[in-house]
C-alpha cells in the first residue's frame, strides 16, 4: 500500500524537489504550504512530470499556532494515517519578523512550528505505525547548526537582529529536536535530521545578487538532496537508526551542543512550555 508523505513547504526547493521525488517512488504526498496558488502549482508541476502522481494540497502557516492546529484537525480528518513527516519548511528573512504568538520568526517557525506540528501529527502517525510498524519523522538541519547558539533570551526577539545567528539557532533547534525525539517516540516511529547540502533555492532570494553568484558556484541541485530526503522517508536501510544525522554533501559535522542530552531537553521542555503541548517523556 503507497506511504502517506506529508511535506511542509513542498511547494519550491528542495520540498517541492522531495515531494516530486517521493511521488515518483509511489508514495502519496501532501504538500503543507502556506501559499495555495504556490502549492497549486507545484501540484501541477508534479502531476505534468510524473503522470498518475497522488498529490493533494493543504493549508498551513507554521508561523501561526492557531494555522497549525487547525492544518492537524483537517489533517487528521482526510489523512488519519501519516507515514511520514517532512519538517522541511523554513524562512530566513533578512530584517526582523515576528510569529504570530510574538516569536522571533525563525525560532517560532523553522522551529516552534515544527515541534508543535510534529507533536499534534503524532496520532496518525502512531496509526500508520500500528498498521507497518514503521513511521518517520524527518527534520531539515544544517550543517549551519555547528555555529548555531540556544539562546532562550532570543526567543521574542533579538535587540541586534543578525538573520544568519537567529538561522543557526532554528537549525540546531531542529537537531537537537529530532535528537531527543529519538529517546520519546513511541516504537515504531523514527526520527531522522540531516543537512540537504548547499542547495540552489529560493532561500538565498534575499541575499545580494553578487555574494549569491559566489555562493551558487558551490551549491548542489535540489534534486540530489531530495533523493536522500526521499530515502529517509521510504527505504528500509535507515530503519533502527533513528536519531541519526545525514548529508546530501558531506562532510557534516555534528556539533556537541547537538549530542548534549541536558541540553535537548532543556530545549525540549522549553518548547513543551511554549506551546502548550504535553510533551512525550522519556522511555
Ligand atoms: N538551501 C540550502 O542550502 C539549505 C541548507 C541547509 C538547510 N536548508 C533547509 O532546507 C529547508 C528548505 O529550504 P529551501 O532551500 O528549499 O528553501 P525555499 O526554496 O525558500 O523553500 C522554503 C519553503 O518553506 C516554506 N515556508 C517558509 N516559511 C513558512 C511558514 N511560516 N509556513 C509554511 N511554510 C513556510 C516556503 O513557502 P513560500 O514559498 O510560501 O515562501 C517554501 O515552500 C529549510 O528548512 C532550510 O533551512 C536549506
Amino acid at each position: 500500500m503507497s506511504k502517506t508523505v506529508v511535506v511542509t513547504g513542498g511547494n519550491s526547493g528542495i520540498g517541492l524537489a522531495s515531494a516530486h521525488e517521493l511521488a515518483s517512488r509511489g508514495a502519496k504526498v501532501v504538500l503543507a504550504c502556506r501559499n495555495q496558488t504556490k502549492a497549486e502549482a507545484a501540484r501541477d508541476e508534479i502531476v505534468g512530470r510524473t503522470p498518475g502522481a497522488d498529490v493533494d494540497i493543504m493549508s498551513v502557516d507554521l508561523s501561526s499556532f492557531e494555522h497549525i492546529h487547525r492544518f492537524a484537525a483537517d489533517l487528521a480528518q482526510q489523512h488519519p494515517k501519516v507515514d511520514v513527516l517532512v519538517n522541511n519548511a523554513g524562512a530566513v528573512p533578512q530584517k526582523q519578523q515576528y510569529t504570530e504568538e510574538g516569536f522571533e520568526l525563525q525560532f517560532g517557525a523553522n522551529y516552534l512550528g515544527a515541534f508543535l506540528l510534529t507533536h499534534l501529527v503524532l496520532p496518525q502517525l502512531e496509526a500508520a505505525a500500528a498498521d507497518t510498524g514503521d513511521a518517520r519523522i524527518i527534520h531539515l538541519s544544517s550543517i549551519a547548526h555547528n555555529v548555531g547558539r540556544i539562546d532562550p533570551s532570543t526567543f521574542r526577539g533579538r535587540k541586534r537582529y543578525i538573520s544568519f545567528n537567529a538561522y543557526t539557532q532554528s537549525k540546531l533547534a531542529n537537531l537537537m529536536f529530532s535528537n531527543t525525539l529519538a529517546r520519546r517516540l513511541p516504537d515504531g516511529i523514527s526520527t531522522y535530521a540531516l543537512h540537504p547540502g548547499g542547495v540552489d533555492s529560493e532561500i538565498w532570494r534575499e541575499l545580494p545578487s553578487l555574494v549569491y553568484r559566489v555562493i551558487k558556484l558551490g551549491l548542489i541541485s535540489p534534486e540530489k538532496a531530495a533523493k536522500l530526503i526521499a530515502d529517509l522517508s521510504l527505504s528500509s536501510e535507515y530503519l533502527g537508526k533513528s536519531g541519526s544525522f545525514h548529508t546530501a554533501q558531506p562532510p557534516t559535522p555534528v556539533s556537541r551542543t547537538a549530542r548534549d542530552e541536558a541540553k535537548q531537553d532543556d530545549l525540549y521542555n522549553r518548547s513543551v512550555a511554549l506551546t502548550g503541548i504535553e510533551g512525550l517523556p522519556i522511555r
